[in-house]
């Protein structure tokens, strides 16, 4: 049975009432702003502090010489004002701390830094000669899968494609740029961030300033989105307990969005070879994805565009690789769908060509192409209805009788065209933990350390304790956000709710199994928790994954080339949904997002600075109401027993996933225009 429930904090969040790390002020805080380098690669060789300590609203000047020493960092990007070297522009080289915002920015800004440059390297060029194969990709992907001789089996082929693709940076701009407020009481930290994990955030602040984890308290109770940006700690939570420390003061710093960009991840640029063969059939007889991506010289992370191509179709022989050059950029990271949404791009645009090539229809091409197990490793699916969201999705749309000829529907000036594109998105399921607790006054009380991002992780989890104890939602409270909480994993990979979930389920069952043998309820309550870690293993003898399939109907202006989205429909199997009205509104956000990667999404390296160029919402268009006129998510009712009790797969990342391809293969159809590089936009129309 799927819920129709709002979210339970909806009415503080639109009322305001609703507290983000930012509007935390403790008593006595103060304000810190860091200072970004303004080189791309080099050395810090003076920090001229006495003009801005001069104001007597700035209580300190923290640089690589004066800040505290912190502890072994996991994560190379928080080891912030550690050295005097600059890995990539926008890099925090300083810290200015002030009794208001005001003065903490102007410092920041009147902070002379001279810096010894060296040249930088930021093109993303094929065959750079700092290429390497890496051993994994993001997610613990092998980097290279090799079965068959693709060589032979390609050049054998009757019909073959060969095409390069290029996805550029993205940068996830959440809504609430990211926050921290951080207290030091003693030996003990306690800090409100903009975070997707406050248990990540956790251990990481007790790494780096050296205490035991039970001495730091994230809160993280509201946070305006993420993406991915907010899925581990940042440098500004980090500064901001060493500025409190430095000071004696809380301090609260919130990032002006202009940083984001250099400091807060993105999704590294691709370029993306995809090589299909084909009987005349369109059965696939050889199937090669080969990435080019990059990361920064502090870290290595590659993004797993090639991944994808394991899951999707039958093929006897595949070729699956990524290669990866570290630059002077800023370090790439998460971003919705990291991996499947370039690679989706690239694969499902390669589709629609080797279509055309074959002359079949593309939605019959991908039924044509239906693996019986999972192509890459042989393991059967636990559950597999992309044929269903296919079929189902061009029934919805209108599919049928469509002209596949490019451009032969116009009206007037404008060109009409309609694509199709499949998607997928792993089932992801972390350990968590959970304690519910049944009041004397007959309410129920979930303790888990989740963290809402925006999804409705809060109201589905509400429900997910309601259907378990088989009581009505209204009697359940929930508690999330605090790393006080029973441990919460990240809300990140789509695993959030059937991590957390589990957790609550299985304490939800235990309890209502307790209260049903005659348990009594003393005043302090009657606790039961729960604990995954043992459970989540189960399953993974299958290949589990969500489904989807998207259609776009796209117009083209013959005269200004002006592309516009005119309806997109996607049909998604992926497990029980839990809450139809924040399912739909995930679906929909992340078809969105696609619409944006699609047509309006676009970072480009400055190859003077070395930096993104695009630093603000005004430079850095995002997809708004007037650019999504009709966007419908539909789901088919999968059953899944596999995966969890609940029999959720994950639904916050699917929905990008695709989309950019299906408006792309549209454009297409409209126009007889093969847009390899996104976004599309009139250049490449006219
Ligand atoms: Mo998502 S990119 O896993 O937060």
């Amino acid at each position: 049975m799927t819920a129709d429930h709002v979210r339970l904090e909806g009415r503080a969040k639109v009322t305001g009432a609703a507290r983000y790390a930012a509007d935390r002020r403790p008593a006595g805080a103060v304000y810190g702003c860091p200072v970004p380098a303004t080189i791309a690669r080099g050395e810090v060789v003076a920090v001229d502090s006495d003009p801005v300590l001069a104001d007597p609203q700035v209580l300190a000047v923290l640089t690589h010489r004066n800040a505290p020493r912190l502890g072994e960092a996991d994560d190379p990007t928080l080891a912030v004002l550690q050295g005097a070297r600059v890995a990539h522009r926008g890099q925090y080289v300083a810290l200015v701390v002030a009794g208001t915002p005001e003065a903490a920015e102007q410092g920041a800004a009147r902070l002379r830094v001279e810096y010894a440059p060296e040249p930088h390297d930021v093109a993303l060029v094929e065959g750079h000669p700092g290429t390497y194969a890496p051993e994994l990709a993001n997610g613990g992907h092998p980097a290279d899968r090799l079965r068959g001789d693709f060589d032979t089996a390609y050049a054998a082929a009757a019909i073959r494609l060969d095409a390069t693709y290029r996805t550029g940076p993205l940068h996830n701009h959440p809504m609430e740029p990211h926050a921290s407020t951080a207290q030091w009481d003693g030996d003990r930290l306690t800090v409100h961030d903009s975070s997707q994990g406050g248990h990540g955030v956790r251990r990481a602040l007790a790494a780096l300033f050296g205490l035991p984890e039970e001495h730091v308290l994230v809160v993280n109770e509201h946070v305006g989105g993420g993406f991915g940006a907010k899925g581990t700690a940042r440098p500004n939570v980090v500064l901001a307990a060493m500025g409190a420390r430095a000071v004696g003061r809380p301090v609260r710093l919130a990032l002006p969005r202009a940083h984001l960009a250099a400091v807060a991840g993105h999704r590294a640029p691709t370029v993306q070879r995809v090589r299909l063969a084909a009987g005349p059939d369109g059965r696939i007889e050889a199937l090669a994805h080969e990435i080019l991506t990059r990361s920064s010289t502090l870290k290595e992370f590659v993004e797993q565009a090639a991944v994808p191509a394991r899951v999707m179709y039958r093929s006897p022989v595949s070729r699956t690789t990524h290669r990866v050059v570290r630059q002077d950029v800023p370090t790439p990271s998460w971003m919705r769908a990291p991996g499947e949404c370039p690679g989706m791009f690239a694969l499902e645009s390669a589709m629609d060509e080797l279509a055309l090539a074959c002359d079949l229809d593309p939605v019959e091409l991908r039924l044509r192409n239906e693996p019986e197990t999972e192509p890459d490793s042989g393991r059967p699916f636990s559950s597999r209805h992309l044929a269903e969201c296919l079929r189902e999705g061009a029934r919805r749309f209108g599919w049928a009788g469509r002209d596949p000829r490019p451009g032969a529907r116009r009206e007037g000036r404008l060109l009409v065209g309609t694509g199709v594109a499949a998607s997928t998105y792993p089932v992801l399921i972390a350990p968590s933990a959970a304690e519910l607790r049944a009041e004397p006054d007959g309410t129920f009380l979930v303790r888990v350390n989740a963290a809402d991002i925006g999804t409705g992780a809060r109201t589905v989890l509400a429900l997910v304790a309601a259907e378990a104890l088989a009581v009505p939602v209204e009697r359940v409270r929930i508690e999330i956000g605090r790393s006080d909480l029973p441990y919460g994993s990240v809300a990140g990979g789509s695993s959030g709710t059937s991590s957390w979930g589990w957790a609550v389920h299985e304490a939800a069952s235990r309890l209502r199994e307790r209260l049903a043998r005659g348990a009594a309820v003393p005043p302090e309550g009657l606790s039961v928790r729960a604990d995954t870690r043992e459970l989540v293993g189960r399953g993974a003898e299958f290949a589990r994954h969500a489904f989807g399939a998207q259609f776009a109907e796209v117009q083209v202006d013959a005269d200004s080339g002006e592309v516009r989205v005119r309806r997109l429909l996607g049909v998604f199997a992926a497990g029980r949904i839990l809450n139809a009205r924040t399912a739909r509104s995930q679906f929909v956000g992340g078809m969105v997002m696609g619409v944006s990667m699609a047509l309006l999404e676009e970072s480009t390296m400055d190859p003077l600075f070395g930096d993104h160029a695009e630093r603000d919402l005004a430079s850095y268009h995002v997809a708004v109401n007037a650019d999504v006129p009709d966007v419908r998510a539909h789901w088919i009712e999968e059953r899944d027993a596999h995966v969890s009790p609940l029999g959720s797969k994950g639904i916050g990342e699917i929905g990008i996933v695709g989309t950019a391809a299906a408006v792309a293969n549209a454009v297409h159809h409209a126009t007889g225009i093969r847009v390899r590089e996104l976004p599309v936009t009139s250049r490449q129309m006219l």
